[in-house]
């Protein structure tokens, strides 16, 4: 095989070896995909600024994130159905994550249950989880990732009501995928994924089949998420769940600088600036073209992270110039996964570090720490003149 020199390596074999279904899930935004493109392309707007003649020798990507020592800021952000990207995925991108020593989240709507990557893992991991009506699920949830030994909760605030993705209704997206002759004549395609697929048993979503209330079997679960969001949420109500963790709260998917300051009023400990990685609402900014507004408004305030179209180190080096103490990737690391299971994820990780580590180096600067908005180039009206 050649060697992976890049994130695009790994899409590439990502999409050969996945079926269709699971690739397109990843691989697609809301509506007409507009902000899922500009996440990434908004990035590329950025340059940075080339210093020589300074020592870059004992550079370190080392940092902390709420907390907690980090080998890279770069935590793995939760992705619902890992475990249909490749069996037992959650397993092995939580792995992957505590060997490379950066925080793993897992998502509720996982596959591999909290308490089995748990089982399966030495170091605790983070734990996602959605605003939902049932108050009695939630405790219950909240319950068992401390059980599991959870250290943050990251509460994903921008999906009360769900984004559009065309391909997921085109393709009957379903976990385990629904049998269809398209389906069938796909997934014939694939074997080794097949394979792997029948060898694990875990391949319903794990942390709500058999725990929420009348989720007794996969054909309930499909009614249960209809009903289950909750589209009546407010700021009382993100508080009412902070209160009920007692250790470090992210809240995921602020992209405004009031929410951000609302944030900060229900005792979020962080915030991650984020658009579902261009998955809700289609036609907001991107994430990295909202990031400096919010730190002008709360960056000494509150410890602002950034995910959405973070494809390489020169993407997490800019993020973090622009003053974010820390990055979440989600697709970067499912295609690593997608392609080559655990070993893919740390591949993913291990570019991501290198690519940062240089980039820094010929940027002059040894330490994450020092990067500031002084190691880039910035277009005039980068954030926009929106009225
Ligand atoms: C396939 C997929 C599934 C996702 N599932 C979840 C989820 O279950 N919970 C959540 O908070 N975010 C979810 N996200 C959003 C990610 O946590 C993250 O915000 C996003 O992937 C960042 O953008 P990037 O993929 O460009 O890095 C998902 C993203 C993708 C691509």
């Amino acid at each position: 095989m050649p060697p992976i020199t890049e994130i695009e390596d790994l899409k590439r074999i990502y999409k050969r070896r996945v079926p269709k279904m699971f690739y397109d899930y990843a691989e697609s935004g809301s509506w007409t995909e507009q902000t899922f493109r500009e996440n990434s392309s908004d990035f590329d707007q950025i340059r940075l600024r080339q210093r020589i003649a300074r020592d870059m020798d004992g550079r370190t990507t080392a940092g902390k994130m709420v907390g907690q020592d980090v080998s890279m800021p770069v935590a793995l952000a939760p992705v619902g159905l890992t475990g249909m990207q490749s069996a037992d995925g959650e397993i092995k991108a939580a792995r992957a994550a505590e060997r490379f020593g950066v925080p793993y989240t897992l998502s509720t709507m996982s596959i591999c249950s909290i308490e089995d990557v748990a089982e399966h893992t030495q170091k605790p991991f983070w734990f996602q989880v959605y605003t939902l009506k049932d108050d009695d699920f939630m405790k219950r949830l909240f319950a068992r990732a401390k059980a599991a030994g959870c250290t943050s909760l990251v509460i994903t605030v921008d999906l009360q009501i769900m984004g559009q993705r065309h391909k997921d209704i085109k393709n009957g997206l379903s976990a385990p995928p629904k049998l269809t002759a398209k389906s069938i004549a796909n997934m014939a395609t694939k074997v080794p994924w097949g394979l792997e697929m029948l060898g694990t048993k875990r391949r319903f979503f794990g942390n709500i089949v058999g725990h929420a209330k009348g989720v007794t079997d996969p054909g309930s679960l499909s009614s249960w998420t209809a009903e289950a969001f909750d589209p009546s949420l407010n700021w009382e109500r993100i508080k009412e769940f902070r209160s009920w963790w007692d250790g470090p709260v992210i809240l995921k998917g602020i992209l405004d600088a009031d929410d951000a300051k609302e944030a900060i009023n229900v005792g979020a400990d962080a915030i991650v600036v984020s658009n579902h990685g261009g998955r809700q609402l289609d036609g907001a900014l991107s994430s990295i073209r909202m990031l400096p507004t919010i730190m002008d408004a709360v960056g000494d305030k509150i410890e602002v992270h950034l995910d959405s179209g973070i494809r390489s180190g020169q993407d997490v080096l800019k993020a973090l110039a622009m003053g974010a103490t820390g990055t979440m990737i989600g697709r970067a690391y499912v295609y690593g996964l997608g392609a080559r299971g655990q070993q893919g994820v740390t591949d993913a990780l291990e570019v991501i570090q290198k690519e940062l580590s240089t980039s820094m180096g010929l940027c002059g600067e040894r330490d994450v720490a020092n990067l500031s908005r002084d190691n880039l180039l910035i277009p005039k009206g980068f954030q926009g003149d929106w009225e």
